[in-house]
């Protein structure tokens, strides 16, 4: 006999496989069909490189604490441990960004506190920029919000700006740069914004994970801009600065300023995490306080350096092949136009058939993806100069 309960139905509304999912199902398929098939998977942005020295001596060493009575830890703090939370607001500095090291709330992702913020936040109207990472549309879908596209496109150089929006309170979701295009906003850009969820009372949640990669005279963080704090939650990862993704560690920002009437959000979202979070490991939040010591910036920046060198030998084919695209300069992600007019999925499949390279169809990023295809320089360099000499022959 079935359960006789209400479910939620708003789960019906999303796409019934999440993009990595169905992309991952694909391939299984085409590998279990083309056993010997040499598949290069640029699809996923998930990094290759090993943790930095650095980063695992301290899981070592933290290993060996929680192997000794005398230093073994229990529950971590539901908001992460001070040693962290302190090392995360001196990183802050060099932006130069203030902020207490109780503004910052240790999670195992950005991912996790993407979909998550959702719970501390009532029914607003939703505006998300699209194509972007798929997180945002899905979670608020799943509590039945109602969501409002803004269009990114070579016009406006896939970064949407708030201008001609009716003026009322909204939820925001920025990502810079950002998943997928590689598009970056300048300083001027995000003020508009800034200035745009302050006269209307908007939050903002930035998605700042690839910080990082920036090269550019662009802000790495939102609370660069003169106003932020008053609007913007900052949610930022260690997954691909310091190699983190099956690590899991990240943080979100919530200012003293960022207020609902007499209430701070930095309330809400504590209470939410000592409820329904249980903190993330000792070992892995020493190893992300290492990451964040001179010598770990070092050793990040050196692996980040290896993946926009990959970004620069994928990018120079396809500008070989007058392809356009964005990306690849300040993000590991290049995204470019499909070629002959195909859809972004039946590129997928030529690309998948014909060169055995996995990337990720624009359409999956939202419906102003479509026509477009994210490759990723998380790769080996020996995979990604093998797919290079594979675009190079089919395109
Ligand atoms: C991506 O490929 O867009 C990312 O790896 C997804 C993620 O960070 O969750």
């Amino acid at each position: 006999m079935s359960l006789n309960i209400k479910i939620n139905e708003n789960y019906f509304n999303v796409k019934k496989n999440y993009l990595f999912s169905e992309i991952a199902k694909r391939v299984n398929a085409y590998k279990t069909a083309n056993p010997d098939a040499d598949i290069i998977r640029l699809g996923i942005g998930d990094v290759t490189l090993p943790l930095s020295p650095v980063v695992v001596e301290a899981m070592k060493k933290a290993a060996d604490e929680m192997g000794d009575a005398a230093t073994f830890r229990g529950y971590a703090p539901e908001y992460g441990y001070d040693f962290l939370r302190e090392k995360i607001a001196e990183y802050y500095k060099k932006f130069p960004v203030n902020l207490s090291a109780e503004e910052i709330f240790v999670s195992d992702g950005a991912k996790s506190d993407v979909g998550n913020i959702v719970d501390i936040l009532g029914d607003n109207e939703i505006l998300i920029p699209d194509p972007v990472y798929p997180v945002y549309l899905d979670s608020n879908i799943m509590s039945g919000h109602k969501v409002k596209f803004i269009a990114g496109n070579r016009e406006n150089g896939f970064l949407p700006m708030p201008d001609g929006i009716e003026r009322r309170p909204y939820v925001i979701y920025l990502c810079s740069p950002n998943n997928p295009t590689g598009a970056v906003y300048g300083r001027d850009a995000l003020k508009k914004w800034i200035d745009f969820a302050n006269e209307t009372g908007s939050l903002i949640i930035f998605d700042s994970a690839y910080e990082a990669f920036i090269s550019g005279d662009y802000p790495h963080s939102v609370y660069e801009i003169e106003g932020s704090k008053t609007c913007a939650v900052e949610i930022c990862s260690f997954s691909k600065t310091a190699g983190f993704t099956g690590t899991r560690c990240a943080w979100s920002v919530f200012p003293d300023e960022l207020t609902v009437g007499e209430n701070k959000l930095s309330f809400l979202w504590s209470r939410r995490q000592a409820t329904k979070f249980n903190g993330v490991p000792y070992v892995v939040q020493r190893a992300a306080e290492a990451a964040l010591s001179d010598e770990g910036q070092k050793q990040c920046r050196e692996s980040i350096a290896y993946y926009m060198e990959n970004a620069r030998i994928i990018a120079a084919v396809l500008k070989e092949k007058g392809i356009y695209f964005t990306g690849g300069e300040n993000s590991p992600y290049l995204w470019l136009e499909c070629p002959d007019g195909m859809t972004s999925w039946e590129f997928f499949d030529f690309l998948l058939e014909k060169a055995q390279i996995v990337g990720t169809p624009g359409a999956g990023f939202g419906d102003a993806g479509e026509g477009y295809f994210r490759l990723t320089s998380f790769g080996s360099r020996e995979s990604t100069l093998k797919a290079a000499e594979r675009l190079k022959k089919l395109l």
